[in-house]
């Protein structure tokens, strides 16, 4: 089992690699209307889970066990709040709108910025202030925790606890019901 920042690092290799397969469909012109959309949903429910299990998880219990760390944690809470705002409205726009790939240019932008402080500034911070057991532990709780993470972005939700932790699972299993619905599960006579 890896531990919590193994666990985060893995996630974000996994969505730059989904980045990357978005930058190669290129420009608006290309017409990969279709892969654009199964990319960036994928993209969507990544980020809405990563960021709800840092959200839940990883950002408090590194607050309370490296209380210097605060600031960071801010910063990275509002860059998540732009992010989910951002992916909320991806949602629901079309792949050939003409602000689409912009839209999906400039969330890669801020997610690659995102990363980049929590890998050289906050993660090595919080390696140095929590023990090996520690970090194993939260590891363990935040792959559990995936499970019942929201996959849609929830942008006006609770981002931090106790609130999140009794919007998130709630949030995640809304996320199911209409999910089936789409997928026309929960059609009545059928
Ligand atoms: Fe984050
Ligand atoms: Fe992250």
């Amino acid at each position: 089992m890896p531990d919590a920042i193994v666990l985060l690092k893995n996630d974000h290799k996994t969505v730059e690699r989904l980045f990357k397969q978005f930058e190669k469909l290129g420009g608006s012109s290309s017409g990969a209307h279709k892969t654009k959309r199964d990319v960036v949903d994928k993209i969507i429910q990544e980020l809405s889970i990563h960021a709800a299990i840092e959200e839940q998880h990883f950002y408090p219990t590194i607050r309370e066990q490296a209380p210097d760390i605060s600031d960071d944690v801010l910063e990275g809470l509002e860059e998540h709040h732009v992010v989910k705002w951002t992916l909320s409205e991806l949602k629901d726009m079309s792949p050939q709108a003409e602000r689409f790939d912009a839209k999906v240019t400039v969330l890669i932008e801020m997610v690659r910025h995102h990363v980049e402080e929590e890998e050289a500034d906050m993660f090595p911070k919080v390696r140095e202030a929590m023990g090996r057991k520690d970090l194993q532990v939260l590891g363990e709780t935040m792959e559990k925790a995936k499970a019942i993470s929201p996959k849609q972005p929830h942008p006006k939700a609770p981002d931090t606890p106790p609130g999140n932790l009794i919007a998130g699972p709630a949030a995640a299993a809304a996320d199911s019901v209409k999910a089936a619905a789409k997928k026309g599960l929960l059609r009545r006579g059928r």
